[in-house]
């Protein structure tokens, strides 16, 4: 949790991704989910987000799209850009 968003941070063999961990459907910890093939399947009712984009892969409903944030690794440090605040970049 950072500033009172719940992030989660995926680490695969594409690369590492933030994604808002607050399911779009109902709320669920999207970063208890389980990754297969470059998305995230809800816990709770197993809705599929692709992390590069967080497009909602079950139907072609864009208003259930995850909200993903740019994430950058330097030095073993990842570093997630936050576009609300006025300090954008964050330590993870
Ligand atoms: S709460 Fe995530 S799919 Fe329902």
């Amino acid at each position: 949790m950072v500033d009172e968003l719940w992030i989660g941070i995926f680490s695969t063999d594409e690369g590492i991704f933030a994604i808002d961990a607050m399911c779009p459907h109902a709320g669920a910890n999207l970063a208890k989910g389980i990754v297969c093939e470059g998305a995230v399947s809800c816990p709770v009712h197993h809705w599929r987000f692709r992390l590069s984009d967080g497009v909602y892969l079950d139907a072609n409903d864009p208003r259930f799209n995850a909200k993903i944030y740019a994430v950058r690794v330097e030095n073993e440090v990842v570093w997630v850009e936050l576009d609300k605040q006025p300090n954008s970049i964050r330590l993870i």
